[in-house]
This record gives structure tokens, C-alpha cells and sequence, in this order.
């Protein structure tokens, strides 16, 4: 571990990284507007990265809102500190995902590979970003490695 704080039994060494709907299809949905990039090779840059901060860094896509549902009602238990959350859709209709979030109490970051701003309007609204450390939008895949290096100091804070 190359991180002083992970040296800390107490403190949480792992992050979630969450995926929504549709985004299984990375690399062929909409290039155009999603990238080129696979969301297997953005999950394992973003493995990587963590694991090299002294995290880990464990993925998860679905499809069904039950699922991820199920998965955050996991995560603290497991000893997850931090999410990295990419909704998908559900980003503009989900208050069960939200209340899911809630309940577990963990911190996390929204990422969007589009700029969900400049789209239509009814992307513009989010479930969930008035409860995020904070939002990453519009950075294509590079995002999640924005998100993997802020949640890395965010689980390192004093
Ligand atoms: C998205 C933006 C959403 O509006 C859309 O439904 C997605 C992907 C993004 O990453 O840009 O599925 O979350």
C-alpha cells in the first residue's frame, strides 16, 4: 500500500464503481456521443489507478434498478467507502436509487460521459446531484479517472 491512511485498519479501502443501464454497450451505443471506449476497459483503467493509490476497486453494471439497488444496500457492509456512480437513465428517474444511496450513507461521485447540460431537457434535471461529493460531466471516459482520483483523496482525508 503506497498510501499512509490505508495503513488504518478502520479506514474503508474500497470503491465502488457503479454503471447503469445501457452503459454494457459502451464502444458501440451512440460513439458519437458515449466515446469509443469499451466499459471493460474503463473499469480496468479505473482498477488499476485505484490499485495503484492503495484501493481497490471493484465494478458493477446492471442493467435492472433492483440490481443496483441490491448492490448499494451491499456496499457498506463490505466495507466499501466510496461509489463512483454513473446512472444512466435512471439518473433522471430514479428516487429509489437515490433513497438507496442514502440509506447506506455513502459518499459518492456522479459521472456522465456526455454533458448531460447540452443535451435534451429532460437530462438536464438529476436525482442525484445535490447529494454528490461532487459531479463529473461531459469528459467522455476520462471522467471516471477523474473520479477514481478524487474518491482516492476523499477516502484519504484526515
Ligand atoms: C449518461 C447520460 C444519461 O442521460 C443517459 O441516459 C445515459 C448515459 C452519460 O454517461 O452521459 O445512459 O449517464
Amino acid at each position: 500500500m503506497t498510501n499512509e491512511s490505508c495503513l488504518d485498519p478502520n479506514r474503508p479501502t474500497r470503491v465502488l464503481l457503479l454503471n447503469g443501464p445501457n452503459l454494457n454497450l459502451l464502444g458501440s451505443r451512440e460513439p458519437g456521443i458515449y466515446g469509443a471506449e469499451t466499459l471493460a476497459s474503463i473499469e480496468k483503467r479505473a482498477a488499476e489507478l485505484a490499485r495503484e493509490a492503495g484501493y481497490e476497486l471493484q465494478a458493477f453494471q446492471s442493467n435492472a434498478e433492483h440490481e443496483l439497488i441490491d448492490r448499494i444496500h451491499r456496499a457498506r457492509a463490505e466495507g466499501f467507502g466510496f461509489l463512483i456512480f454513473n446512472p444512466g437513465a435512471f439518473t433522471h428517474t430514479s428516487v429509489a436509487l437515490r433513497d438507496a444511496i442514502t440509506a447506506v450513507r455513502l459518499p459518492f461521485i456522479e459521472v456522465h460521459l456526455s454533458n448531460t447540460q447540452a443535451r435534451e431537457a429532460f437530462r438536464r434535471h438529476s436525482y442525484f446531484s445535490d447529494i454528490a461529493v461532487g459531479v463529473i460531466t461531459g469528459l467522455g471516459a476520462f471522467g471516471y479517472e477523474l473520479a477514481v482520483r478524487a474518491a482516492v483523496r476523499e477516502l484519504a482525508r484526515p
